[in-house]
Formats: structure tokens, sequence, C-alpha cells
């Protein structure tokens, strides 16, 4: 990542020193930048260098340094080495990994009489940080105004129509088009619209495995005739990035042994936290954000290789399999993904609101759909509509709440509610799927079970209850064991 957003900077005239613990890796970006660039190395458009100290005397004033590190406790460990190298007050430092939005409001208060700390988040994996990513900057407003003209000019570029301006050809960036950045707050707002990003991220892979995993169990698809569905799924509303590489991903085969790639890979999916702290996040502040959390348990669930492989064994489904009409199926699993997709964004969404007032940020949601239109790995034709909604109404609760969503899921919901019940009744797992519909119902629910829910708190706990026909805000109890039930007003 490094590397390549070195390259990226030196492609749009930006001279570059760089540091890095591993001599072999500083090597490697500069052979790649001879390798890439032969006639421009008298340039010297980037400069490798042995120690901080030597790289801190190479840069001007305010001297901005770039750290991708991993996220954690190498960033404090640089911070304090640059801190014995000598940085001044006014230089700006700029953490580009996956760092905790927590952690970097706390880094910021905290180096503030030694260097400016400023988040930005990157997305878009190594091809991004070389060609172009999705930046998500957060922190003090002056270093904003300092950084702009950089960020802007290395992020993704997307045209008037908000596709992506794709470009693969060092030495050639981008230069039109709007950048996929912008300030997005201060100290962790940045790193937070990340992590969101990141938990939605989660929820849109897992409902395409869900899709894969319903097309090949209920109907026997080979990997690769998924792959040409999701090609051509592509074309359409669902057209993002997620769906182009698992469409190219599903139609591989292994060099060993012929076989489907994907069927050759473990299925034990990984994680670096991201998502599970956007889960913790949603339970913290009490946002509901069931199908990203279930997107970080099907990962967990993934894991428990050997306890699956018993327990296929030992519990048994009580299947019952009807006949079923192919296209009707496939018709029903794109709607059920195009809907689920929908609700996960509504919640990726509903929870910024709940944390720009938790941490007094004014997040711009058109602002951060259209920064997500290009460079990072949601990207999607989509994410217009998102804009598009947040500019008809700057105060947009719940993306559901829009009429162009609201009428696809009027139109497309049954593909949902289909795709659920063949699950059920078939025996294959799909909680994201599951988790979006139940969140679609209850979000539409006038009136929820939870009337119930609270007396039974009162019953056993005198945590009391508001009554519909008292004031908001006026509390009662039941004295249950007693005679008659009486109840009193609470103070
Ligand atoms: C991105 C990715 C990137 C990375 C995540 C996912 O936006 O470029 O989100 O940040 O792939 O760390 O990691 P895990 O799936 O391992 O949690």
């Amino acid at each position: 990542m490094g590397k390549n957003l070195a390259l990226n900077l030196a492609d749009h005239g930006y001279r570059v020193a760089g540091f890095d613990l591993d001599k072999d890796k500083v090597q490697d970006v500069l052979a790649t930048e001879a390798k890439e660039r032969p006639d421009s190395v008298d340039e010297a458009r980037i400069i490798g260098c042995d120690n901080i100290k030597q790289m801190l005397d190479m840069l001007v004033s305010p001297r901005v340094i770039v750290v991708l590190v991993p996220a954690g406790d190498p960033v404090d460990a640089v911070c304090q080495n640059l801190i014995e190298a000598g940085l001044n007050p006014e230089d700006i430092v700029v953490d580009c990994g996956n760092s905790q939005w927590t952690d970097t409001i706390r880094r910021e208060s905290q180096y503030k009489d030694q260097f400016k700390f400023f988040g930005t988040a990157v997305s878009g994996g190594e091809v991004g940080a070389r060609f172009g990513p999705s930046l998500m900057p957060g922190g003090d407003a002056d270093s904003w105004k300092y950084l702009q003209p950089m960020w802007e000019a290395v992020a993704a570029k997307v045209d008037a129509n908000g596709k992506p301006i794709e470009t693969r050809t060092p030495g050639q960036p981008v230069k039109e088009g709007e950048p996929c950045t912008a300030y997005l707050g201060p100290n962790g707002a940045g790193h937070y619209v990340k992590m969101v990003h990141n938990g939605i991220e989660y929820a849109d892979m897992q409902l395409i495995c869900e899709a894969y995993h319903l097309l090949r169990s209920l109907l026997g698809y080979e990997p690769a005739e998924i792959g040409k569905l999701f090609e051509k799924w592509n074309q359409g509303v669902l057209n993002s990035y997620l769906v182009e590489i698992s469409a190219d991903i599903l139609q591989q085969y292994d060099a060993k042994t012929g076989a489907p790639l994907v069927d050759m890979i473990l299925d034990s999916a990984g994680q670096k936290g991201t998502g599970r702290w956007t889960s913790i996040s949603a339970t913290q502040m009490g946002v509901p954000a069931g199908i990203i959390s279930e997107s970080v348990y099907a990962r967990a669930l993934s894991t428990l290789t050997a306890e699956r492989e018993k327990a296929s064994s030992f519990l048994t489904a009580d299947i019952d399999f009807s006949e079923i009409d192919a296209d009707a199926v496939v018709q029903a699993i794109e709607n059920a993904l195009y809907c689920a997709k929908i609700c996960a964004y509504a919640q990726g969404f509903q929870l910024m609101r709940a944390a720009q007032a938790e941490y007094n940020w004014e997040l711009n949601f058109i602002g951060i759909a259209k920064i997500w239109r290009g460079g990072c790995i949601i990207r999607a034709s989509f994410l217009q509509k998102i804009a598009d909604a947040f500019e008809k109404n700057h105060e947009l609760e719940n993306l559901l709440l829009d009429d162009y969503f609201a009428n696809a899921m009027a139109e497309k919901q049954k593909g949902l509610r289909d795709a659920v019940v063949l699950a059920a009744q078939s025996g294959i797992p799909t909680p994201s799927f599951y988790s979006a519909l139940a969140y679609f119902d209850g979000y539409r629910s006038e009136v929820l079970p939870a009337n119930l829910l609270q007396a039974q708190r009162d019953y056993f706990g005198a945590h009391t209850y508001e009554r519909i026909d008292a004031e908001p805000g006026e509390k009662f109890h039941t004295h249950w064991q007693e005679e008659g039930r009486p109840e009193t007003k609470v103070k």
C-alpha cells in the first residue's frame, strides 16, 4: 500500500521521500519506479531514505508524513520515532491505516503539542492505492486545507454520471473528473466512516456469497455458470466492483487440479476486525445493524471447520424440498440480493447518523456516498442513488424512507421473501438475507411486540413502562404480584 501510494503521488507530480524499517521494501519501490518510468529516474521523484531523520530532513515545512503501518500500536510507535527524529508542531502526520476511530481521537489530542495528527482512511486495496483510492480524511480543518490538493490529485475520479474513470497505466494518471475524497470532519470522523464502509463491505460480500450458495445448492449451478450470471447482474442495478470480481473469481480454474478454483479454497473466512468494530459500535449506540453483525458472525461460524464437519453428520435437517422453477428462483435471488443490499446500506448510513450525534460531527452523507462511487471496495453505481436520496432530503433518517429505495423494495421484496423461504425450507444458511428481511419488516411495523417486553421487564425488575395514553416520558409500574395488580406512576 505504501509503495503504491508513493508511486501514485509521484505520478501526480509530488516528490516523495520514503522510509521503511525493511530496506528491501524501499529498494522495491525504487526498482518499480525505474521500471515504470525509465526516462524519469533522473528526476528522482521518489527518494529512498535510510532512516527517519534523513527522510524528515528532505521535506519542506510544514512536513507531511504519510504513515502506512498496521493499525494499533505500530502507529504510536511510528509517532514516537517521528517525535524523536525532530517533528515540529506545524508538521502533519497522516495515518492512512485502518485505525480505530477512538484511537484517532485520542492521538489527535495526545500529540497536539508535538505535531498535527490527521486521519485519512484509504479504501481500494493495492490497485486503488496505485491508481486512485477512495480517501476518507478526518482531522483539523487547517491541515485539511494543506492536504486537500494532494488527496484530490491521487484519489480515484468519477465522471459526470458518477461512474469511475478507470486507469491502470503508470505515469498516466486520471486528472479529470470528480475526486473520491472529501473532508469528513474533525478527529476520528474519517476513520469512523471507513469503519462503516468496511461493515457494509462485510455485508455486501456475505450477501453475494449467500446468493452464490443458494444458486449452487438449490439449482446445482456450477461456479462458472454463476460467474456468468453475476456478469449479467453486473449490467443492472447490482452493478458493483464486488459483483464484478465475484463473477471473475467463479470463472477461474485451479491450475493444479482443473477444478473450479473456488472449490479448492478452504471455506474458513478471516477478518481483521473493522466489521466487528462496526457491529460493536452499532450495539453500543443501540442502532439496529443486524445485517452487518450477521456478516461478522457468518465469518466466525465459517471458521469452526472441525466442529462443522462433526455436526454435519450428527445434526439432521428436516427438509421440505419441493419442485422449483429455476428461472423464477434466479430472478428471486437477484431481487433478494438487491433488497438486502439496500437494507445493509440503510443500516450503515443510520449508524453514521447516530455517530455524528454521539461525537458531535457533521457528516456530509451526500459527500460520503459520492466518495464511495469510485476507488473503494464497495464502489457501485447504486451509490449515486444514495447521493441523490440525500440531495433530495438532507435530513433523511433512513434510506428506506426515500422514494427511490421504497419503490425498489416494494417492487422487488417478493424475491427476498421467496429466497428466505426457499433457504429455510431447504436448510441453506443465509443469515444476512434473513436478517435483511427481518430488518425491513421490523422497520416498516407500526406495532412491535416490545410492549410485552416492557411488561416483562417491569414484572421481574420494576423497570417501568410508558403508557400509550400518557405523556411521553411518563413512567408507570404495575405491582404484578399484588391483589388487583395496582399501577402507580413513577416519579
Ligand atoms: C478496503 C478494504 C481493506 C481491507 C480490509 C478488510 O476498503 O480497501 O476494506 O481495508 O481489505 O482490511 O479486511 P478484513 O476482511 O480482513 O477484515
